[in-house]
């Protein structure tokens, strides 16, 4: 039987109803959906919009059933149209009358627009949580190898000395971005459309700062057929998950490079790697390459959202129903990579020695060559970066590197060279002198380390 029975003559079509329920999907917000209806309940007590017994009543019948949800007792029937359908009608069998008055000065329209966003709210703080997690994994561990030395690359040519914790820290930085764009969005998601009825408010004397307040909100959306047909919420959630997951995808490619024979910066945990059917000696970077992969569900996700609302008249129509298994997706997504990735960040083992072999081998010390010539021995710096364009050249030929090239190479192609040359082209010294802020230099990756931690522990303590 359906909430709209009064105006019809024929059952709904089997295959239309199907096509029109939400249940399968929706039924995750019953937590959200009650205690929405509390706050409504009481708000309509409060108002005597309905009896103060009444609204009693209601609140205790839907304490019950989040209890009996909660402990498996009360099974959600998916044969109702919808969470909020299930639950009224639930309510009703339980208490009669006094559960037919609760939808009193609401819609389903307002109602589903409360659920999503109290849902999402909850989304947002768990996703926080996992995102900071992980920033403190990373930060610890750059603060352990803020000294490796590294390539670091353009266009994945060995170009400058960088750390290993600096390349860390690239990504704690990122990510503490995502975690600030996930607040953002949730601050904006925070206000109430309870209350706007189906779109046009309602003639009952509500009390919608009341609820808002009940439900932890920060306000009220100001505009009746606004606050039942934004979604805007769900879009820039999916937007910062997207770039959540454009980030780990980034990282996952690096993952996966410097955990191949060819770098072999890295060492995965055997419990974060796959072998191959036929290849005995394979180790595959799978949970990297997982989430490379499953970057693409949450932008589509995104996508997805966009497409829905980009074309609908005000206010609600049921187009809308398709935000949910978008945004459920991808939140769910985002939350199963970070739960697989961060353990594997967190037992991975970097090979230093490695690092230090590739950085010693590509010439990433060419620029502390010329900024030698520049800085101490006065010339110009386009003089500089030519005589050590000639000197690498020399080198490939000699088949040797700048530190073990004699000094009378150097000296032939420049006579202002001299011993000091060596100092000022060690790999160690390149990195410990770029102390500009922001910069490989130990104590400058600690510092960013240091702050990034401090971030992430604040909200995991704010989190308990
Ligand atoms: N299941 C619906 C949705 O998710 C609930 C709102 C229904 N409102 C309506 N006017 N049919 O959007």
């Amino acid at each position: 039987m359906k909430l709209w029975q009064g105006r019809f003559h024929k059952q709904l079509d089997e295959a239309a109803d199907a096509y029109n329920s939400s249940i399968t999907f929706d039924k995750r917000m019953y937590r959200e959906d009650i205690t929405g209806s509390m706050a409504h309940a009481a708000m309509l007590g409060a108002q005597g919009i309905i009896s103060r017994e009444d609204s009693d009543k209601i609140i205790d019948g839907l304490n019950g059933i989040l209890a009996e949800i909660d402990s498996g007792e009360l099974e959600i029937d998916l044969s109702a149209e919808d969470i909020h359908t299930f639950i009224e009608g639930e309510l009703t069998a339980r208490i009669g009358d006094a559960g037919k008055r609760l939808h009193t000065a609401r819609s389903r329209n307002d109602q589903v627009a409360l659920d999503i966003r109290l849902h999402l709210r909850s989304s947002c703080d768990a996703i926080i949580e996992k995102l900071s997690r992980l920033i403190v994994v990373l930060s610890k561990m750059a603060k352990e190898y803020a000294g490796a030395v590294m390539p670091g690359y353009t266009h994945l040519q060995r170009a400058q000395p960088i750390t290993f914790g600096h390349w860390l820290n690239a990504y704690g930085c990122m990510l503490m971005r995502d975690v600030n764009r996930i607040e953002d969005a949730r601050a904006r998601m925070n206000y109430s459309p309870l209350g706007c009825g189906a779109l046009a408010g309602t003639t009952y004397p509500i009390d919608r700062h009341m609820t808002a307040a009940q439900l932890g909100m920060d306000g009220c959306c100001h505009n009746s057929l606004d606050g039942v047909s934004d979604r805007d919420f769900c879009i820039e959630l999916a937007s910062a998950l997207s770039l959540v997951m454009v980030h780990l995808s980034r990282f996952s490619e690096e993952i996966i490079l410097y955990t191949s024979w060819e770098f072999k910066f890295i060492e995965l945990s055997d419990a974060f790697s796959t072998g191959s059917s036929i290849m005995p000696q394979k180790k595959n970077p799978d949970i990297a390459e997982l989430t490379r992969g499953k970057s693409g569900r949450v932008i589509g996700d995104l996508v997805t959202l966009l497409t829905v609302m980009k074309g609908i008249p005000l206010a609600y129509n049921k187009d809308m129903q398709e935000d949910k298994e978008a945004i459920f997706d991808a939140v769910d997504t985002v939350t199963m990579c970070l739960d697989a990735f961060t353990p594997m960040i967190e037992t991975m083992s970097p090979i230093p020695e490695n690092m230090r072999k590739a950085a010693a081998g590509g010439f990433i010390n060419a620029t502390d060559c010329a900024d030698y010539l520049t800085g101490v021995k006065g010339l110009p710096f386009r003089d500089a970066y030519k005589i050590t364009g000639e000197l690498v050249a020399r080198c490939i030929e000699l088949g040797v590197t700048l530190e073990t090239l004699p000094v009378e190479e150097y000296k032939a192609l420049c006579d202002k060279f001299d011993e000091g040359v060596y100092a000022a082209i060690d790999l160690d010294r390149c990195v410990s002198e770029r102390r500009s802020y922001g910069g490989p230099a130990p104590e400058q990756v600690q510092e960013t380390a240091q702050s990034l931690l401090a971030q992430a522990e604040m909200r995991l303590s704010s989190a308990k």
